[in-house]
C-alpha cells in the first residue's frame, strides 16, 4: 500500500527539535522525500543519519538552514530539487520563545523572536511556494501557536511573532489558491520538547493546568496534524488555523 505522502516532497525547518523531528518520521514513514533542515546543521545531519537507520520507505538529506537568511532557503530549495525534485511540501516549523511581556519583553528578544518565527517563515514561502507551482501544487504547514489565538499575560515577541504567522497563513492561502498550493497553519498548545523544558516551572505548570486534557502533547500529537494538513486528505481546506492543544483554547 503507497503512503499518504508517496511520491512527494517536504523541506522542514527546525527539524533537529521535538515537533520537527517528530514531523520527519511521519512524513518519511508515509514514503515521501524529506529534506530535514534546521539552523543546527550537525544536529539535522545526525537525525538523518538515525533515520537512514530506522528503515523508513522515505528518503531524506540535511541541510544547515537558518530559516532567518534569504541565502540558505535559495540553497535548500536547489538541493532539494537536485535529490527529490521540485518541492511540493514546506513546514515552516523553526520557531525561537521568549517570556517577556509587554513592559518586559527587550529589543533583543523582540528582533530575535520576530526574525526567526514571523520573518522566517515569510522567508520560506517567498522561497519554496513559487518552486511548488512547478511541482504542480502543494501544502504549506505553518507551525504557529495557541498564542496565535488568546493571549497568555506574556511573551509579548511570541505572540506578535505567531498571530502574524496566522495571519500570513490567510493571506498566503488566498494568493496561492488558483496556483493549487494550500497554506495552512497548526497552532499546538503545550507540548514536551525542549522549548517546555526551558520555561520557568511556574509557567509550564500554568499551560497544563489551563488544559482540558490535562496533560502536555507528545510532539507525535502535532505531527499527525501536520501530516494530515500536507496529506490530499486535506485536500478543501486552505487558510485554516488548526488547533492541536488539549482544549486550552476551548474554555
Ligand atoms: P525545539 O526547541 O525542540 O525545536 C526548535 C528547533 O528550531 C530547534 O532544533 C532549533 O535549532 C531550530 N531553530 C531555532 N532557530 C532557528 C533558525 N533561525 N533557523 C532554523 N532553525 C532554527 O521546539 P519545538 O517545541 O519542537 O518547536 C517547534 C515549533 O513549534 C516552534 O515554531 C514553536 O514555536 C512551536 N510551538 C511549540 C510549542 C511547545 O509547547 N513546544 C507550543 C506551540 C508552538
Amino acid at each position: 500500500m503507497s503512503g499518504r505522502m508517496s511520491g512527494r516532497i517536504a523541506i522542514v525547518t527546525g527539524a533537529a527539535g521535538g515537533i520537527g523531528r517528530a514531523v520527519c518520521e511521519r512524513f518519511l514513514a508515509e514514503g515521501a522525500g524529506v529534506l530535514v533542515t534546521d539552523v543546527d546543521g550537525e544536529a539535522a545531519a545526525a537525525l538523518v543519519k538515525q533515520l537512514a537507520g530506522a528503515g523508513l520507505p522515505g528518503r531524506a538529506a540535511s541541510r544547515r538552514l537558518d530559516v532567518t537568511a534569504p541565502a540558505d532557503w535559495t540553497r535548500a530549495v536547489q538541493l532539494a530539487r537536485r535529490r527529490f525534485g521540485y518541492p511540493d511540501t514546506l513546514v515552516n516549523n523553526a520557531g525561537v520563545l521568549a517570556v517577556g511581556g509587554v513592559d518586559a519583553g527587550t529589543e533583543a528578544d523582540w528582533d530575535r523572536v520576530v526574525g526567526v518565527n514571523q520573518r522566517g517563515t515569510w522567508l520560506g514561502m517567498r522561497a519554496v511556494m513559487p518552486a511548488m507551482t512547478f511541482a504542480g501544487g502543494g501544502a504549506v504547514v505553518n507551525v504557529a501557536s495557541v498564542f496565535a489565538l488568546v493571549g497568555s499575560g506574556g511573551a509579548i515577541a511570541y505572540h506578535a511573532a505567531k498571530g502574524a504567522i496566522r495571519a500570513m497563513t490567510a493571506t498566503a492561502a488566498v494568493e496561492y489558491a488558483s496556483r493549487g498550493v494550500r497554506v495552512n497553519a497548526v497552532c499546538p498548545g503545550t507540548v514536551a520538547t525542549a522549548m517546555t523544558d526551558a520555561l520557568p516551572d511556574e509557567l509550564a505548570g500554568g499551560l497544563v493546568a489551563g488544559t482540558p486534557l490535562g496533560r502536555p502533547a507528545q510532539p507525535e500529537e502535532v505531527a499527525a496534524a501536520v501530516l494530515f494538513l500536507a496529506s490530499h486528505e486535506a485536500s478543501y481546506i486552505t487558510g485554516t488555523a488548526l488547533a492541536v492543544d488539549g482544549g486550552y483554547t476551548a474554555r
